[in-house]
């Protein structure tokens, strides 16, 4: 673990608050309170065929306890309040087969599930928290985890983790494939059933995901089609209102079978896709390599293993990405701006493992502190505020029906600081600041960045390494250019007769200015991320009169 990286500094003057307002992914329903989603070509609508945007957390309830984690911490509606005030519409809640499947687990209760696994403390913590909860059974406790978030307005993705409770996964743990020895495809059959005809009548749950992570020696292509499309139809039929999600192959890191042969389905407009994409599963590039090739590669490598099926027509749901929130694991960091880059750019779906700030017990540790979750430890507060300022922007819908009736532009945005190029309303010069007031840009087929509503170009002085708005936009000094693997290098075109070629690149306070590109030829570890900027298709209203 290296020190805590530098840029979090220029994040203090940040303009957004930890309580934001609800925004434009905001839930409609009907009068009587039912969310029902479906799917228009790539996006998620719902019934007036307005886009949703999903912007979840994962909240795991499918460890040895078979307990939502947190509710020896805090009193369920408080996490659930939680959750909105970190600006996530939607929970992906995992769940174990033997939830349904199991009578000697479904039986249990709280306390009972707890105490059998000598959870002393957190029974305990339960009687005080939630005490409505302690001689509840365990489905019983789970469906008030659901209620409890749809009083908070809050969308629910219930996602089948695992067959038998416990931490997942591995390729050997008997849980990975049809057929391994945990796995009987009859009786996923029968839990999906029964789990979808428990939330029918739940409003707020608006998707199943039919198994997590597919994986090792059994998996195969034939055996896929054949079990998702009877998971599919029963899941349908026995709850007609929720989205289908299908996770890939390798750990859900690959659908590429998809460009071959589509699933098939009785239905329509329920199917999504879901796929995963953590930092260490791209094999140390994120450590080792220079980070304007590895982003570059790994995202071409991402649009084959999945990002195509947006282009077929699918909604793609990257249900489950994560990093040490606390910002201290360089790779994880470096990881996160390429993520983040690629999340703006497809306007993914998504959802952050993980909510829980600890577990009961995970792989036999006690009160274990989820590093990758967005709470503290205690379950009291975001483990790291600064961290969801960063991703507050791609929490909300750049793009989709019924936002597209205004005019689309183009958004500049930087993904280390999670922020948009726009122009300081105090002195005029180009500066960082929120996505949620944001200006309209358009990079024009001449290379000029100008900023629509009010003709000014992005100006470069090589001379002095600054950037500032001009109307004379013409010259060469205000051309720009991507340039590198990565393709989010801006470089002034001006500078290209020179030995160095200047970028845009982020100093004290948000302010931009010109600096030797990063990272371009270097073979080996490199960090160029204070100059990435990806220009993003946006519909959201441009609030340049505000400027
Ligand atoms: C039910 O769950 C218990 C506890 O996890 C386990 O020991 C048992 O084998 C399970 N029964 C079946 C039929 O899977
Ligand atoms: C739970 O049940 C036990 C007896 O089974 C009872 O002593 C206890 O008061 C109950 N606790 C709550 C919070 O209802
Ligand atoms: C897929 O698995 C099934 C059952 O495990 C097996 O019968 C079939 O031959 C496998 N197909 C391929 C292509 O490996
Ligand atoms: C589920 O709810 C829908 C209405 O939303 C209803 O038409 C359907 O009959 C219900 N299905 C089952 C299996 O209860
Ligand atoms: C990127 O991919 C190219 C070829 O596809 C390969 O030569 C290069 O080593 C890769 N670079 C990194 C950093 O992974
Ligand atoms: C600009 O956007 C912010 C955030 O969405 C909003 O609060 C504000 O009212 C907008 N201002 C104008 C002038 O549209
Ligand atoms: C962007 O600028 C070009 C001129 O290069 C113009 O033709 C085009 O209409 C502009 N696009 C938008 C969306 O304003
Ligand atoms: C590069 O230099 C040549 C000769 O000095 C000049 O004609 C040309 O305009 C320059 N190009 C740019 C992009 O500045
Ligand atoms: C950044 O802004 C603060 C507060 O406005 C100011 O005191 C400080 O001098 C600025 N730093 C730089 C390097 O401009
Ligand atoms: C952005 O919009 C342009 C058309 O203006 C389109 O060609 C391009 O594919 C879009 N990119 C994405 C990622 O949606």
């Amino acid at each position: 673990m290296g020190p805590p990286s530098s840029f979090f500094l220029f994040l203090l003057s940040f303009p957004l608050l930890f309580l934001h307002p609800d925004q434009t992914t905001a839930i409609s329903s009907d009068a009587g309170g039912r969310r029902v989603l479906s799917t228009s070509s790539r996006w998620i609508v719902d019934e007036s065929g307005r886009r949703v945007k999903l912007a979840c957390a994962n909240w795991a309830a499918h460890l040895e306890p078979v307990v939502a984690e947190g509710l020896g911490k805090q009193p369920v509606d408080v996490i659930a309040r939680s959750v909105r005030s970190m600006g996530f519409n939607c929970v992906r809640l995992t769940w174990p087969l033997y939830l349904a499947t199991n009578a000697s687990v479904a039986s249990l209760t709280v306390g009972e599930s707890l105490r059998r696994l000598g959870l002393v403390e957190s029974a305990a913590g339960v009687a005080v928290n939630n005490p409505q909860l302690l001689n509840a059974t365990l489905m019983e406790a789970f469906k008030e985890v659901v209620s409890a978030l749809g009083h908070k307005n809050i969308m629910v993705v219930l996602d089948n983790q695992i067959s038998t409770p416990g931490w997942c996964c591995s390729k050997f743990d008997g849980n990975g494939f049809f057929g391994d020895t945990y796995f009987d495809p009859d009786e996923w059959l029968e839990g999906l059933t029964i789990v979808a005809a428990i939330f029918n009548s739940s409003s707020n749950v608006v998707g199943m995901s039919l198994r997590n992570e597919l994986r090792g020696p059994r998996q195969n292509v034939t055996d896929w089609y054949r079990y998702m499309q009877r998971g599919a139809a029963a899941v349908h039929s026995a709850n007609p209102n929720v989205l289908i999600i299908l996770s890939g192959l390798d750990y859900d890191i690959t659908l590429s079978f998809l460009s071959k042969k589509q699933v098939e389905l009785t239905f329509k407009d329920k199917l999504v896709f879901e796929l995963h994409w953590y930092g260490f599963s791209d094999g140390g590039d994120w450590e080792n390599g220079n980070i304007n090739q590895v982003c570059g590669n790994i995202t071409r490598s991402i649009m084959n293993k999945g990002g195509f099926l947006l282009e077929q027509g699918w909604p793609l749901f990257l249900s489950e990405f994560g990093l040490d929130i606390r910002g201290n694991n360089p790779s994880d960091n470096r990881f996160l701006s390429c993520f983040l880059s690629v999340a703006a750019e497809l306007d993914l779906d998504w959802a952050i493992w993980a909510l829980q700030g600890s577990y009961y017990i995970r792989e036999g540790q006690l009160s274990f502190d989820e590093t990758y979750g967005v709470l503290s430890w205690d379950w009291c507060k975001p483990r790291n505020p600064d961290f969801l300022r960063r991703i507050s922007a791609i929490q909300s819908s750049f793009q989709g029906p019924s936002l597209s009736d205004i005019s689309p532009c183009k958004m500049l945005y930087h993904p280390l600081t999670g922020m948009c190029l726009q122009q300081s309303r105090l002195n005029g010069s180009p500066i960082l600041g929120s996505c949620a007031e944001h200006e309209a840009w358009n990079y024009t087929s001449e290379h000029e960045l100008i900023l629509k509503d009010k003709g000014l170009c992005l100006r470069a002085n090589d001379e002095a390494k600054k950037v500032n708005f001009g109307t004379s936009c013409k010259d060469s000094c205000s051309k720009w250019e991507f340039i590198s693997e990565s393709k989010m290098l801006l470089a002034s075109m001006t500078s290209k007769n020179g030995s160095n070629l200047l970028c845009l690149d982020i100093g004290p306070n948000n302010t931009i200015f010109l600096s030797c590109c990063k990272c371009l030829g270097e073979q080996g570890p490199c960090s160029a991320e204070s100059q990435w900027f990806k220009i993003i298709n946006s519909s959201r209203e441009s609030n340049a009169s505000f400027y």
